[in-house]
């Protein structure tokens, strides 16, 4: 057993972790041939209040336990040659299937998305991380070595998503990065639904800057506005100042932003004032 709240279970022979109990909203199935990387990151803050709650379950398995043979072998060389080696087909389809089998019928209204974790993948983001916020159950391939053979790409997964333009040894900071971003969505999971709604990239935009108490510390005030009381001027300025900080930071977001006209125009001038 990795730790206290993580308990060990038998499914169908494979050794399978799953966190907290039963009658969740959301459960995610990731796999893997390092479990024990996920011991610390789903076991902490707002992601094992969401575990506690019954908002989500996540179980991981080891791809290993899906093999037949005496050295639980899961990889080998690639043919026609070539550096490194390759996942093989068998255990991870198989494992994919008994995750499949062991379904209620009430558990998904579809087939579940199988997604590979590969940087051949579509680029992930928030947009990514709320369409897959949509579904009851999510179904995750951590790779490693030199990738996965060809057919589990083809005939396997649903889906294939990438992190970033770089490459990481395995598959397992993308499947925690991609679960954070997906469980902090989910109803109930954050205090309120405006601490979502605010984020970063959430409305297009990145997010307008927090002050908290002291209002002066070292002599630098927060803006006064912020102190007035005056709601309906907080919520403007706050907008202005993310229209403000994505302009300076990545502009290129603004072209797909649903700005209104005069918000259109206020990037026209902070253009050409060159303040941006
Ligand atoms: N596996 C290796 N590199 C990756 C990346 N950039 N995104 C997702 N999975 C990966």
């Amino acid at each position: 057993m990795i730790c206290g709240r993580i308990k060990a279970r038998l499914v169908s022979g494979a050794v399978v972790f799953l966190l907290g109990e039963t009658g969740f909203k959301v459960r995610i199935d990731i796999l893997t041939l390092f479990p024990q990387i996920f011991s610390g990151p789903f076991l902490s803050g707002i992601f094992q209040r969401a575990v506690n709650n019954g908002l989500v379950s996540v179980n991981i398995h080891n791809i290993r336990d899906y093999t037949h043979d005496k050295h639980h072998i899961v990889d080998d060389y690639p043919y026609g040659g070539g550096a490194g080696m390759v996942l093989k087909p068998e255990p991870i389809f198989e494992a994919v299937a008994q995750i499949k089998e062991t379904l209620k019928p009430e558990e998904g209204a579809g087939p579940p998305p199988v997604i590979l974790l590969t940087p051949q993948g579509r680029p992930f983001c928030q947009q990514v991380a709320q369409e897959l916020s949509g579904h009851s159950h999510l179904i995750i391939i951590c790779g490693h070595y030199e990738g996965f053979d060809e057919r589990v790409r083809q005939y396997l997964a649903t889906d294939e998503i990438s992190i970033g333009d770089y490459v990481l040894s395995g598959g397992e900071p993308a499947a925690m990065v991609i679960v954070d971003a997906v469980v902090r969505l989910l109803p109930g999971v954050l205090g309120s639904e405006a601490s979502s709604r605010d984020d970063s990239h959430a409305a297009g935009l990145l997010e307008y800057p927090q002050y908290t108490r002291p209002a002066v510390y070292r002599g630098w005030p927060v803006p006064e506005v912020l102190l007035s009381g005056n709601h309906a001027q907080i919520a403007k300025w706050r907008r202005q100042q993310a229209i403000r900080r994505t302009l300076e930071r990545r502009p290129e977001l603004l072209d797909k932003a649903q700005l209104s006209p005069e918000e259109r125009q206020l990037v026209s001038r902070l253009k050409e004032d060159g303040t941006c």
